[in-house]
């Protein structure tokens, strides 16, 4: 893959230089066991999904809906970027269309990457999250731009309005960089183990030093939030009002070596 910052950035669009370390992160983080499709809802000249083109493997397709669909300006975007050729299905439609336009029987639970970054209203947010839930695999990731943004306070409130509503379709993983990243409660352990054992070291090599804030645990809302380096908070941080307990997650053995014996010993005989 001949991905870099400098070829995303010379395609005019909003996606930020944190947000493309982050996804990189995320993305080879699914390359190792996650196949499946990629879709973006709000994708302008195709900054964001020139990242999504490039990790779109041959037997994957890359959905792309927006009101107004430029292809030339994909074809350019995607050819900067090294990503041309790729198995492409643009909707030229507001997101309300997609329920009409997609054969949802056939997309149920196949795609593993969903970007939604196109209206930003609440209704809209919302549906769009519907929809997510029909096609969104069990091991696949939901990024809702503008989370927390005080320019589009609805895209939040009705984001967690759904979650609220829907508690098994998925949880909130993450806040970073202006966006919300979700997952399946079911996976949110897996993707959590990577966020404190491999994401840090993952970010930095793609020159975004940060520090992941684990301000809660799982008897709460057990996301992350993630900011560029806090030199007085380290890589990773717990509650900022307690010191003592920063770097919690370091020492976050649940099971000591004994109970790991214990348990293969249990499973060996079967009781
Ligand atoms: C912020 S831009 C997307 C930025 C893009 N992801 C990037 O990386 O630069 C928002 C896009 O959403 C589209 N949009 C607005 N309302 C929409 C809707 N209801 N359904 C689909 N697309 C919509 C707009 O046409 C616009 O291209």
């Amino acid at each position: 893959m001949t991905l870099t910052w400098q070829k995303v950035d010379a395609i005019p669009g909003w996606f930020g230089a944190h947000s493309y370390a982050l996804w990189r992160c995320l993305l080879d983080f699914q390359a190792e066991n996650v196949r499946g499709d990629l879709f973006e809802i709000g994708v302008w000249r195709g900054r964001s999904a020139s990242v999504l083109a490039s990790y779109c493997r041959n037997d994957e397709t890359l959905y792309l809906c927006d009101i107004q669909v430029d292809a030339s300006a994909l074809d350019a975007a995607f050819e900067g970027v090294g990503a041309k050729g790729r198995n492409i299905v643009t909707i030229a439609a507001p997101s309300s269309e997609l329920p009409a336009r997609l054969d949802l029987r056939a997309m149920h639970q196949t795609v593993r990457w969903m970007h939604i970054d196109g209206e930003h209203t609440g209704p809209a947010v919302y549906s769009e999250l519907e929809l997510a839930n029909r096609i969104v695999r069990s091991d696949g990731l939901v990024v809702v731009d503008d989370f927390f943004s005080p320019r589009y306070p609805a895209n939040t409130t009705e984001a967690v309005r759904y979650l609220e509503k829907n508690p098994f379709h998925f949880r909130l993983l993450a806040v970073a960089f202006n966006r919300g990243y979700f997952c399946r409660p079911e996976s949110l352990p897996r993707y959590m183990d990577y966020i404190a054992g491999g994401l840090s070291r993952a970010l930095q090599a793609y020159d975004c030093p940060s520090t992941i804030f684990k301000t809660t645990g799982p008897w709460d809302t057990d996301a992350v939030g993630i900011t560029s380096f806090m030199a007085e908070a380290g890589s990773i941080a717990g509650p900022d009002n307690q010191p003592h307990r920063w770097h919690m997650m370091g020492v976050r053995n649940v099971w000591s070596p004994w109970r790991h014996i214990q348990n293969g010993f249990r499973m060996f005989f079967g009781r």
